[in-house]
């Protein structure tokens, strides 16, 4: 029996990654430390209720008693670190909460998973490790002819959400060359699929379009992303923890590279497929440009050369099959959808994020 100690599984990934584990493997238990933040949903798990092999603990990383507690109770093998502060709109309206979460947050875990990790015998140390969930955004911004980025290109993280990741990257790093403290950091381009929260684009798309709403692409929607299906981002982490190398970082992508006008374009042909009878159809002309996001970055890639040569990861969908599959979940799962929409905060984020944005003239 192994133990994985989880941050964040309450949230879009950690919850996709908790039932990948679970439903993948029978020798893992899951104990997963979540705020429930805006963005962590205990329903996500729901179905987990009775699971002899998973254990939620409402707290958070910057609680250095609940980490104590943890790591008294139980023989953590592994942890895997999503637990973050994760929307760039937020960081741009409220920076300190970033650095509170992502960069202190990260500090006083990996104090804590690093005193715990001294007192292991050599067998228990020697197997250990510490998993970083990062992103892509931290290199930056590429022009259109650039190559994608590789583990080696310089960061240059251009918004408080990047900069804060960025950091808690260099921390992380920090305790392997120091300590010599067994982490792995992956950075690991835009996901999509399952129990995103509505508030990051494919999702809010979604249910703006089935309800007849506007969907509102930023400045002229020609940014580019490189966009990952969420399960895939689960098998490469769990390829990666078990085989990638302590003090390595890898690079994770799904190998495409639409506009977010296209995006959005194929979420609307999907929804006019699946939904024949609405009468928002064709759901594209709900589109509307509104003004952009400041510092918006133009374009992310992923080289994803190094995982794919040296651990045999690639990704599985393509951005059309993810978006099918995707798209299902959400009409299929209303319920869960609705329940967020309904809630005041989210409201509230809507309101600020959006009224006074305007339409753009494109
Ligand atoms: P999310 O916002 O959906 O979930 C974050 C989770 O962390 C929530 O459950 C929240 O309650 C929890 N949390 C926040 N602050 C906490 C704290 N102080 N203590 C304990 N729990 C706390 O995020 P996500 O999209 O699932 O992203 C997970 C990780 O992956 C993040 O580190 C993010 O930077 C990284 N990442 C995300 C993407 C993406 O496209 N979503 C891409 C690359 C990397
Ligand atoms: P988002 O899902 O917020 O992820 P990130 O900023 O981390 O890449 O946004 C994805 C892209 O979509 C990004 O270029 C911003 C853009 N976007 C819109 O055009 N309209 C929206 O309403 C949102 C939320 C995002």
């Amino acid at each position: 029996m192994k133990n994985i100690l989880v941050t964040g599984g309450a949230g879009f990934i950690g919850s996709n990654f908790i039932h990948f584990i679970l439903s993948n493997t029978t020798d893992i238990h899951i104990t997963n430390l979540d705020a429930l933040t805006y963005a962590g949903n205990p329903e996500n798990l729901s179905d987990l209720k009775f699971d002899s092999r998973y254990k939620f603990i409402h707290g958070n990383i910057n609680n250095s008693q609940i980490l104590d507690g943890i790591f008294q109770e139980t023989p953590i093998d592994n942890i895997i670190h999503f637990a973050a502060e994760s929307h760039v709109d937020r960081s741009i309206t409220d920076p300190l909460l970033f650095i509170q979460t992502n960069i202190l947050g990260t500090a006083n875990l990996l104090l804590h998973a690093k005193r715990y990790w001294t007192g292991l015998d050599s067998q228990s140390k020697s197997s250990f490790r510490f998993l970083h969930i990062s992103t892509d955004e931290v290199f930056g911004s590429l022009k259109i002819e650039e190559p994608a980025f590789t583990e080696n290109t310089p960061y240059a993280p251009n918004s408080p959400y990047a900069a804060s990741k960025a950091s808690s990257d260099h921390l992380v790093r920090s305790y392997f060359h120091t300590y010599d403290f067994p982490v792995i950091i992956t950075n690991c381009s835009n996901n999509y699929g399952s129990y995103q929260y509505p508030e990051k684009l494919i999702p809010l798309v979604i249910s703006n379009a089935v309800n007849g709403e506007s969907l509102p692409i930023y400045g002229d929607g020609k940014q580019i992303r490189d966009w990952l299906y969420v399960q895939d981002h689960c098998e490469a982490l769990y390829t990666v923890l078990q085989l990638g190398t302590p003090g390595e970082s890898y690079n994770i992508g799904g190998n495409n590279q639409p506009t977010n006008l296209e995006v959005v374009q194929m979420i609307c042909k999907i929804l006019d497929e699946f939904l024949p009878g609405t009468k928002f159809i064709p759901h594209a002309n709900l589109i509307e440009f509104v003004k952009d996001r400041p510092g918006h970055d133009r374009r992310y890639a992923m080289d994803i050369t190094k995982i794919r040569q040296e651990l045999g990861w690639q990704p599985k969908e393509t951005l059309e099959s993810g978006l099918h599959k995707t798209i299902r979940w959400y009409l299929d799962n209303k319920d869960w959808i609705n329940t967020t929409l309904g809630k005041e905060a989210h409201k509230n984020w809507l309101t600020q994020n959006y009224e006074g944005r305007g339409e753009e003239d494109k």
